[in-house]
């Protein structure tokens, strides 16, 4: 019996041991770290991002209809019963929304095309639409700013919905023909495409904690919509490189890293539990774009094994966005099987976001492993006091000046957001924005910790 103890004792604390070694929580200490000395390489590339739902106004997809309804509990869908309604209008004022970002002096501008604009119902491309765009794509490239294009930002049209939409592996390539039909309008002008943003976000907000669109909460089924995204992101892929200019463009996926790490580093079920939560959230799709294997495996929650091999290489860099840093505690309930920590000294953002930079050079250092180039395509913070946004900026943009000056190939980085928008199930209430929005009048003002940026990006070599 003692000697099954002392089994039990050695084993656990050779997994502790392990763990605690490969998968350290770094910490730096900032007060011997130089912030004013960030000098980025020259031709690295700069930019600010948006997404057409947040900043546009006037949508009608998936998410205009969530933002109407109200949770189980009778609570609403968005903070405060919050609709986007004409959000910045950026629709109307892009032009002078441009002038902005060339104050920034930054030469990329990432911007989603808004799917239920462009095609309202599934046998219609709407050419005032298309136009659209396509002049804001010119504004953007007569002013020396490059278009970036997000082909699918969270929304969708409600038609699409209605049939399913990435519950339903055929509807992939309804999906892949508006991706075409983009990109052959504006291929000739664009070089850099990312195809989905962020499909673990949609997966598990959208089907697992019912925070976004369509609100459910069924494991197995945000496993599934997980492996559709995915799809719908190498299948496009492959379509839009056999075409005119496919060759000549950057096409990548935007993937959400989220940092889990065990609030007890010596409690093996806390560990087990972030491990866990990582397969799912990051792990597996790494693995997916590294060896065409999808594989979840949570007993009792979700389990797939899918492998398709045209993944590999489906993509031409990775965009990396990151937000968060997350300490998990095990609760043994079912229903609710963690609950997220934040550490006494750790400094909250208005999300529920700490400021961790580490976790930014923790993240390139994960995703390296895809021998792609990498361009963080978002990384900001809300900070409506507009106190910690310096603070933020310097030291993350200081963790990718190390992670380049260590050999890891971040090629450019995307400040999330241009301006203040409707932040998803928040409403209006986050300020991510370099410039705030005063959403009565639409005057749009730099915020003073957004200097901070600007004096990096001007800090070339
Ligand atoms: C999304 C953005 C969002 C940002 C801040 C990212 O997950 O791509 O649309 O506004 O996070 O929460």
């Amino acid at each position: 019996m003692i000697q099954v103890g002392l089994i039990f004792i050695f084993v656990y604390l050779m997994f502790i041991i392990y763990f605690n070694l490969t998968l350290p929580e770094i910490r730096w200490n900032w007060k011997k770290i130089n912030l004013n000395n960030i000098i980025f390489p020259s031709k690295f590339i700069w930019g600010t991002a948006t997404a057409s739902h947040q900043v546009e106004g006037n949508c009608s997809n998936n998410w205009s209809e969530f933002e109407k309804g109200l949770k189980a509990d009778g609570s609403p869908n968005i903070a405060n019963h919050q609709i986007s309604g004409i959000a910045c209008d950026h629709w109307n004022l892009y032009s002078k929304d441009i002038d902005l970002i060339k104050e920034l002096g930054v030469s990329f501008y990432r911007f989603s095309i808004e799917w239920s604009k462009i095609q309202p119902d599934q046998n219609t491309f709407d050419q005032k639409s298309l136009d659209h765009y396509s002049n804001l794509i010119d504004t953007l490239i007569e002013k020396n700013i490059q278009p970036v294009i997000t082909l699918h930002h969270f929304t969708h049209p409600i038609w699409f919905d209605q049939l399913g939409a990435f519950e339903e592996e055929k509807n992939i390539e309804i999906f892949v023909k508006f991706c075409i039909k983009v990109f052959n309008e504006y291929s000739d002008r664009v070089t850099y495409w990312c195809t989905i943003n962020e499909p673990a976000v949609v997966a598990t907000q959208g089907y697992f904690s019912g925070m976004f669109p369509p609100g459910k909460q069924n494991p197995q089924l945000s496993a599934m919509v997980l492996k559709n995204l995915l799809l719908a992101h190498v299948d496009s892929y492959r379509a839009l490189k056999k075409l005119d200019n496919g060759n000549k463009a950057k096409i990548g996926i935007v993937k959400n890293i989220n940092q889990f790490d065990p609030w007890r580093r010596w409690h093996i079920l806390d560990w087990v539990i972030s491990r866990v939560v990582d397969h799912f959230f990051n792990g597996s799709t790494l693995n997916f774009l590294n060896t065409g294997n999808f594989n979840i495996r949570v007993p009792g929650l979700a389990w797939i094994k899918y492998k398709n091999k045209d993944a590999i290489n489906s993509m031409d860099f990775f965009g990396l966005n990151y937000y968060s840093h997350n300490h998990l505690k095990i609760k043994l309930s079912l229903k609710e099987p963690f609950i997220l920590k934040y550490k006494k000294n750790d400094t909250m953002t208005d999300m529920p976001y700490t400021i961790y930079a580490e976790g930014i050079y923790r993240a390139i250092k994960l995703v390296s492993k895809q021998n792609k180039p990498i361009i963080i395509t978002e990384n900001g913070i809300a900070d409506k006091d507009d106190n910690k946004r310096s603070l933020f900026i310097e030291r993350y943009l200081y963790a990718v000046y190390k992670a380049i000056n260590d050999g890891y190939n971040v090629k450019g980085y995307f400040y999330w957001s241009l301006m203040d928008n409707f932040e998803w199930a928040f409403g209006y209430d986050m300020k991510f924005g370099l410039f705030s929005v005063n959403f009565n009048t639409q005057e749009r003002k730099l915020r003073k910790g957004s200097r901070s940026f600007i004096n990096i990006v001007k800090n070339e070599k």
